[in-house]
């Protein structure tokens, strides 16, 4: 289903004094992406023919943190009310289309119930939602026969409009050609003295339209933040929503409350997270793919029955097939890890390949390094990749023995099939096939040496 000739405003404006924070409120994140971008991004799959996001507080941050998007911006100078805001963006609305209104805090919005309201509407409709704790909230004024009258502000309420629970949860459709025609109309004669876009509804009423409801029963999806309390609240409402679905798709989560994913996380079959992992940006995991405790993954792929150990650091990097990766492994971007290789303990690699069933077992530097196939790096290996200005390249050819404790000085070639002994400083090419080493000449000892003693 789509609409014809939708307009999407969304309110963008406020501060949220509560957040305590000199970053405006839609800019803060849920599971890594700004509110705003949460709801932008909800609004983009509706296809409207345009978005228009009415910002204030924090002037350009917002419009410019949104640099990238299709998007027409107009400036609420003074926050005078929910009406004056979408009154600014009337000017842009289509005469003859429908406009879906939307709050830019309110970040888990369910597309579905904006489709169903703006199916039903043809003047004006109301997306509602039932509280046991209605304080705060515009109630929905219904006749004796359920029919909608208006919308009473909380603080302009009775007290026993104030029982009422249905309220108004801001998301509101409407015509344009009556919504243009009631914005110009509202005033702030009332407790707060703003002008109340709810006004509209009993404007609607008096012009003998009919008002439509749609109550919710997602609750989330109509909650707004308003504090850091609210936000981690949704936060978590998020992840548990997105480890139900990896759940779905067949993944075996330890614990489906200790992971986070701030993006999105594709998975082959008997994927298994252990707890306490964090993915960010796009990440795949193959079939089989086993995360140890405690992993941070971002913007990679990881290829099938490849085991990741815990506290290991994939970032933009990618891993082939049945690798073994960790515990405490780093890979950094541009790591890539062929078929079969090992990287273990605090290892750290950065714009690398590592060929098919190589491996890197101990605290080892690998840098601007490309690697072959069934090569051995010994412990505490580095390639010393930086002259303090440059970085230069080293080429590890295929069955290479590294011994331990090796400085590799770029550039450097290391020949196939070469051995280079323990403890070298290597600072020329080393001939395919030989041994190299190069490491202080003569092993000494000293017959009468004593250690210190404390004086
Ligand atoms: C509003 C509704 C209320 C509803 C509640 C749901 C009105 C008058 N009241 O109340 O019926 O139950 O939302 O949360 O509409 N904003 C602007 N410019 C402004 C004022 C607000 O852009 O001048 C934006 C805010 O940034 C926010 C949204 O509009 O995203 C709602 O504003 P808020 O002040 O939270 O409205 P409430 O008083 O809570
Ligand atoms: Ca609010």
């Amino acid at each position: 289903m789509s609409i014809k000739n939708l307009n999407i405003v969304i309110l963008a404006a406020g501060k949220g004094t509560r957040m305590q924070s000199v970053m405006p409120k839609v800019l803060h994140r849920l599971a890594g992406k700004a509110l705003l971008q949460h709801v932008i991004d909800a609004a983009k799959e509706l296809k409207p023919s345009k978005v228009v996001v009415v910002y204030g507080y924090g002037g350009d941050a917002v419009p410019s943190a949104f640099a990238h998007e299709d998007i027409i911006w107009v400036e609420q100078k003074e926050q005078l009310g929910t009406g004056h805001a979408v009154l600014q963006a009337s000017p842009h609305l289509d005469a003859d289309g429908t406009t879906l209104i939307l709050l830019g805090d309110v970040p888990l919005l369910n597309q579905q119930s904006c489709l169903v309201l703006l199916d039903k509407t043809k003047a004006l409709g109301l997306l509602t939602v039932s509280k046991q704790k209605p304080a705060g909230y515009g109630r929905i004024v219904r006749d004796a026969n359920q029919q909608i009258l208006a919308i009473v502000e909380h603080k302009d309420a009775t007290d026993a409009q104030r029982l009422i629970t249905e309220v108004n949860t801001g998301i509101i459709a409407a015509a344009n050609q009556h919504l243009k025609a009631w914005l110009s109309r509202l005033s702030n004669n009332n407790a707060q003295g703003e002008y109340y876009l709810t006004d509209i509804v009993a404007m609607a009423v008096a012009d003998g339209l009919t008002v439509v409801g749609e109550i919710t029963h997602d609750e989330a999806s109509v909650e707004g933040v308003n504090s850091k309390a609210d936000l981690a609240n949704l936060e978590r409402i998020y992840q548990a929503r997105y480890a139900g679905a990896l759940m779905q798709a067949g993944a075996t989560l330890a614990d489906p409350l200790r992971i986070d994913v701030r993006g999105s996380l594709t998975i082959g079959k008997d994927v298994e997270i252990d707890v306490g992992c964090v993915f960010e940006g796009k990440v795949t995991l193959g079939d089989g793919v086993k995360i140890g405790p405690y992993c941070v993954i971002k913007d990679s792929a990881v290829g099938k029955g490849t085991q990741v150990a815990a506290f290991t650091h994939i970032d933009q990097a990618s891993v082939a097939a049945d690798c073994k990766l960790g515990p405490y492994a780093r890979l950094r971007p541009g790591a890539e890890i062929a078929d079969l290789a090992h990287v273990g303990n605090f290892v750290e690699i950065k714009n690398s390949q590592v060929g098919v069933g190589s491996k890197v077992n101990h605290l080892s530097y690998v840098g601007d390094a490309t690697i072959g196939k069934n090569v051995n790096i010994g412990a505490g290996t580095i390639t010393c990749n930086y002259d303090g200005v440059n970085k230069y390249r080293t080429v590890i050819e295929d069955d290479v023995f590294i011994g331990s404790d090796t400085q590799l000085v770029a550039p450097v070639v290391i020949g196939e099939g070469a051995t280079i002994a323990a403890g070298s400083t290597i600072t020329k090419n080393a001939p395919a096939g030989q041994l190299t080493f190069c490491r202080a000449k003569d092993q000494k000892s000293i017959a009468s040496w004593k250690r210190p003693v404390k004086k």
